[in-house]
């Protein structure tokens, strides 16, 4: 049986699309993101998000009242909603009530220039 010739070109530009879909996740974390990642780690102790999220990395962060950061930096959602990226994960840590309100994550009062290390912290986890 031969294969319709057309067949290959095709799949490839459709894993092309998929990949460029899936791209997203990629660009949630680009390198010229301007936030301080080894500040935004302590940040994360000293505001305690390992309370209610388990974090790798930080010691004592075994939360389980929201879900395990493990990855986030990759995922294509934040909170199931909102499209994952630099600007939106910051305003996310800023007041997550604003970004997604009634949602169950408290808001902290978390300046930006904080929620930017922190988000480039969470961009580690991949
Ligand atoms: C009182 C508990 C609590 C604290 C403290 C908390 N969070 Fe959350 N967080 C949650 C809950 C609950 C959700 C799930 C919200 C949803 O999906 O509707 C969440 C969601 C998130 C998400 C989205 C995860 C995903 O999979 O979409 C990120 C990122 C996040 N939190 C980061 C942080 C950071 C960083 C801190 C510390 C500055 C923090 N959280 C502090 C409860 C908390």
């Amino acid at each position: 049986m031969r294969a319709h010739p057309v067949a290959p070109l095709l799949i490839a530009s459709l894993l092309g699309l998929a990949l460029i879909g899936c791209g997203n996740a990629e660009a949630a974390g680009p390198d010229n993101f301007n936030g301080d990642s080894r500040r935004g780690a302590d940040l994360v102790k000293n505001y305690h998000c390992g309370g209610c999220h388990d974090i790798p990395g930080i010691a004592g962060a075994d939360g389980n009242v929201g879900p395990p950061l493990h990855r986030v930096g990759t995922r294509t959602y934040i909170a199931g909603y909102i499209q994952n990226s630099p600007d939106n994960m910051t305003a996310w840590i800023e007041d997550p009530q604003k970004a997604l309100p009634g949602n169950a994550m408290p808001t902290i009062g978390i300046p930006q220039k904080d929620a930017r290390d922190i988000a480039a912290f969470l961009y580690t986890l991949k």
